[in-house]
């Protein structure tokens, strides 16, 4: 499956949600989450992206394999929250974009 990172906390841009062809994304407060489940690897997303965050499981580097697990989990929690329409991104995704170290801000 297809994997939300770090780079979307706080910024939340939302453009990956449009062309999901399955609708897999669910959103909470700071970032959105794919369900592994639901994901059928087509990628289309990933260029949707403007920082960059989304990457096939196999991609994800060493220091981020924490959020494969984390997608599944935080889609379920947040199973009531369906998104496939773009919203505003978060108003401060300019400042933080490619902070490092935002998994400390992440809202569940
Ligand atoms: Fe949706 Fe395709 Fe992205 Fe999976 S890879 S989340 S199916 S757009
Ligand atoms: Fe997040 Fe990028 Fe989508 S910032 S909401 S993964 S467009």
């Amino acid at each position: 499956a297809y994997v939300v990172t770090e780079n979307c906390i706080n910024c939340k841009h939302t453009d990956c949600v449009e062309v999901c062809p399955v609708d897999c994304f669910y959103e909470g407060p700071n970032f959105l989450a794919i369900n592994p489940d639901e994901c059928i690897d087509c990628g289309v997303c990933v260029s949707e992206c403007p920082v960059e965050a989304i990457m096939a499981d196999y991609e994800v580097p060493d220091t981020m394999t924490s959020f494969i697990k984390l997608n599944e989990e935080l889609a379920a929690k947040w199973v009531k929250s369906n998104i496939a329409r773009k919203k505003d991104g978060l108003p401060d995704a300019e400042k933080w974009k490619d902070v490092p170290g935002k998994l400390s801000q992440l809202q569940v």
